[in-house]
């Protein structure tokens, strides 16, 4: 039988020895991996439901690229930890202290990182305060956030809409529903930038000083709560200690900016260069639903994560898995594998694993749809007739194996005048 060539990025059919352990077939990083990541997902599935690839130079991880393989780790608590101490190469020192995936793999004390009764108790804190968020309230503040941003760029008649809208929505909307005062706000959202876009002693600095910044918010909250989240969350009968909550907000915006981020981009890609979202677009029925659903199943912003360690030497999908490897599942992989099965009825299909599943899974999903549409909407709403000044094809996606964003997303557009336009909302 032979084997379809291997698309770039993917050494798959002779790999070459990693250290004296696994063969990588992938790297998971670089420019290639950005510009044509169906195809390495397809050429690994090609390899097995388990598969060794690099997140990072010197980086190496097994990736799970079939869908049933993806649930059974998901699933099976009793057999995988979310606990990030277990990695053995890094414990080992054999992981670059340098790592690029360090940033969200190193342990933390969160609920990403916690098991069992330990994990229920900071995610039923969560989920129960997210709960108390009114939908007409988190409206009128998604278009808030939204207003200033378009009224920026609306005058000039173009934008970028990753650095000038769709990077910025999410920080903006977290520091009002965690109920920053407006310096809070701002430092936060500048806490959150620098996590982003920062590396290194940068990068470090800025995870320093969101900490600081929330711990002020934290003790601000113990003293005078409001009608927030992070009062909602201490005010929970799981009785979070300030640590642990600041840990847990610094999740909160960690895990919320960056896939919240590439869902709104994803989405206004679509909906300006697909012709069929375009369209409907010219004639001014707007179905921002359905083409969120289809980034779901084809964009997972999300694309590999939900990071677990086998306890014990075990097997996923019939393949051998070390104990203390990271094991991570691509939601982007299976749901491409399994989109095929759907064909074209992708909307309001909620089978994929964009949101992950089982007892880790977005805790989110409500929230980050409803500031996702609101913000899509706004957007297209106040810049009519907005058009993408590159070819669709040539939208750059950003580097790295964790989140799938386009890098930037340049468009043109009749100048709006602030005046013009946003006396109108109430
Ligand atoms: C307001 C925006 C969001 C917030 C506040 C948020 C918050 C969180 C939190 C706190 C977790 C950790 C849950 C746990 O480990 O128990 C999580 C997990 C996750 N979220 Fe979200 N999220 C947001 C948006 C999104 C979006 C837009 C996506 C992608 C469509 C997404 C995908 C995921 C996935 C795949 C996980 C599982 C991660 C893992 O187990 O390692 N989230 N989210």
């Amino acid at each position: 039988m032979t084997s379809p060539p291997p698309p770039p990025g993917c050494p798959a059919h002779t790999p070459p020895p990693y250290r004296s352990g696994p063969s990588v077939a992938a790297r998971l990083y670089g420019p290639d991996f950005a510009a044509r990541p169906e195809a390495v997902y397809q050429a690994l599935r090609a390899l097995g439901p388990v598969v060794w690839v690099d997140l990072a130079p010197e980086t190496p991880a097994l990736l799970v690229v079939d869908y049933a393989a993806c649930l059974e780790v998901l699933r099976d608590a009793g057999r995988f930890s979310k606990d990030s101490r277990r990695w053995q190469a890094l414990n080992q020192g054999q992981v670059p202290p340098d790592s690029p995936a360090l940033a969200l793999m190193a342990w933390r004390p969160s609920a990403l990182f916690t098991d069992g009764p330990e994990h229920a108790r900071l995610y039923t804190a969560i989920t129960d305060s997210l709960g108390q968020l009114d939908p007409h309230v988190l409206h009128d503040t998604v278009i808030a956030c939204c207003e200033p941003l378009v009224e920026e760029f609306g005058p000039r008649g173009r934008a970028d809409l990753v650095t000038d809208f769709a990077i910025r929505v999410p920080g903006r909307v977290l520091a009002r529903l965690f109920g920053c005062p407006e310096d809070v706000g701002a430092r936060m959202v500048r806490g959150v930038g620098g996590l982003i876009d920062a590396t290194g002693a940068r990068a470090q600095a800025a995870s320093q000083d969101l900490s600081a910044c929330l711990a002020g918010l934290v003790a601000l909250k113990r003293d005078r709560p409001g009608d927030d989240l992070t009062s909602w969350m201490l005010q929970h009968s799981a009785g979070l200690s300030d640590r642990e909550m600041v840990d847990q907000l610094v999740l909160l915006v960690g895990a919320g900016t960056v896939p919240t981020a590439g869902w709104i981009a994803s989405g206004l890609k679509l909906m300006l260069g697909d012709p069929r979202f375009a369209g409907t677009l010219k004639r001014g029925t707007v179905p921002v639903q359905a083409a969120l659903d289809e980034v779901l199943w084809r964009n997972a912003p999300m694309a590999n994560f939900s990071i677990h360690y086998a306890i014990e030497p075990t097997t996923v999908g019939g393949t051998p898995v070390p104990a203390g490897v990271p094991l991570v599942v691509s939601h982007a992989s299976s749901n491409l594998q399994t989109h095929r099965l759907y064909g074209k009825t992708v909307a309001h299909n909620r089978a994929h694993l964009a949101w992950s599943a089982g007892p880790h899974a977005c805790p989110a999903q409500d929230p980050a749809t409803a500031i996702t549409k609101t913000a899509i909407e706004t957007v297209l709403d106040r810049v009519p007739g907005m058009r993408l000044t590159v070819r669709d094809e040539d939208v750059p996606y950003r580097p790295g194996p964790f989140h799938r964003t386009p890098a930037s997303l340049p468009v043109a557009f009749a100048p709006v005048q602030p005046s013009a336009r946003f006396g109108d909302h109430p």
